[in-house]
């Protein structure tokens, strides 16, 4: 029976993967990081609406794992990709990159907690609510100072920005979809550690329930229903 499992198991991972790298990569339209950047952040912003705004606890758990699923890519995916483009291009940009790991890891700690919790306890919208205003303020400044610093300083090479958003989709494919505060933040070890833990993350995920696709407009992980 568990044999059984197993190669159903397989054959799903093996008939969608495809399905998701189509996904990504016509995500990867967006031809600016910036565009790419902030296409996340809208996302994320409505799934903390839908989680808040859900008539019962089965459609919150729904859009509470769309949400650890998204902010965990999105946020490794900018350590691996945009932050060590902004310890490159911009002057003095590890003291901002620097800055943005900092917000990263303190969303990350209460993250870990938060997908974990159960929406009938009573500190799981009180977590929420946390996560959103510490949020709230990194993407401000993501959004208004650190990401128009970088497109400044690609102005002359736009070439690089749009291979650089290219990159942010296709690393976010591959990257933890859980929150994994204890990883390291910095290249050459967010690759290592966030290749271990993203395998284990995936499996984690075929037992997960997510929002249905039609009401999630794009990307969703391998099991949605
Ligand atoms: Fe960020
Ligand atoms: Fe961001």
């Amino acid at each position: 029976m568990l044999a059984a499992r197993t190669i159903r198991t397989a054959a799903r991972i093996n008939t969608l993967t495809p399905l998701i790298l189509a996904r990504g990569l016509a995500a990867s339209h967006l031809s600016s990081l910036t565009d790419a950047i902030k296409h996340d952040h809208r996302e994320l912003e409505t799934y903390f609406s839908n989680i808040l705004n859900a008539k019962d606890n089965d459609t919150k758990v729904r859009w509470q794992n769309q949400l650890v699923w998204e902010l965990s890519r999105h946020a490794v995916g900018e350590e691996l990709v945009v932050y060590p483009a902004m310890d490159k291009y911009i002057s003095n940009g590890t003291a901002v990159a620097d800055k943005d790991r900092a917000a990263h890891q303190k969303v990350k700690i209460i993250l870990q907690d938060f997908q974990a919790m159960d929406p009938s306890d009573p500190q799981f919208e009180p977590t929420l609510k946390t996560i959103i205003a510490d949020l709230k303020q990194h993407i401000q400044d993501e959004e208004l100072h650190d990401i128009p610093l970088l497109e400044k300083a690609l102005a002359n090479n736009l070439v690089e920005s749009a291979e650089l958003a290219k990159s942010f989709e296709r690393t976010k494919m591959f990257t933890p979809t859980r929150s994994h505060p204890a990883a390291p933040n910095k290249p050459p070890f967010e690759t290592a550690v966030g290749l271990m833990t993203a395998p284990m993350d995936k499996i984690r995920d075929m037992f997960a329930k997510f929002p249905r696709e039609d009401t999630l407009g794009r990307r969703v992980p391998e099991n949605a229903t």
